[in-house]
């Protein structure tokens, strides 16, 4: 896999607020090709894992409950930029902060449930599409 990718996840609030079909519309527009996609549920483990980094953050229990609630849509994403052109289109983690058009403005509920991740770098972009997709499963 070359470093134009990042990995992304429709979290629990948006595939319960009925997101799927506009997320993942949003996202092929802007210029993103598929190379993996699954519905998945984390389970607590994986959810704690996933988000260890936070493991010190007052949020890090009510994030962990929250990721491991109910399904998600898992995907690895091929652009030139990825990383960083995908936190644009995602827009700030707080959606009340997002600027006009982007995908946690239209569609996040709360700083909290804030409807998609992306990755924050081309090596944890690496980490987190291992993590959730075999070899097999990569395109
Ligand atoms: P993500 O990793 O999910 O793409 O989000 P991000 O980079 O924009 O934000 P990050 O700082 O990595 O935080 C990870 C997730 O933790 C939840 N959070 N809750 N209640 C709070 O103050 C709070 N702050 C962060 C959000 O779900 C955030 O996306
Ligand atoms: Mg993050």
């Amino acid at each position: 896999m070359s470093s134009n990718i990042t990995f992304t996840m429709i979290k629990p609030d948006a595939v319960a607020d009925g997101h799927i079909g506009a997320i993942l519309e949003m996202i092929s527009n802007a210029g993103f090709k598929f190379k993996a996609l699954k519905l998945t549920q984390l389970t607590v483990a994986d959810a704690k894992k996933f988000y260890e980094i936070h493991a010190e953050r007052p949020f890090y229990g009510e994030l962990v409950d929250f990721m491991s609630s109910g399904p998600i849509v898992a995907a690895v994403l091929e652009k030139e930029n990825a990383v960083e052109d995908f936190r644009k289109l995602i827009g700030a983690t707080n959606p009340a902060e997002a600027a006009e058009g982007t995908i946690r403005k239209k569609y996040a509920r709360s700083v909290g449930e804030n409807a998609v991740h992306g990755s924050d770098s081309d090596e944890n972009a690496l980490i987190e599409a291992t993590f959730h997709f075999s070899g097999r499963e990569i395109f």
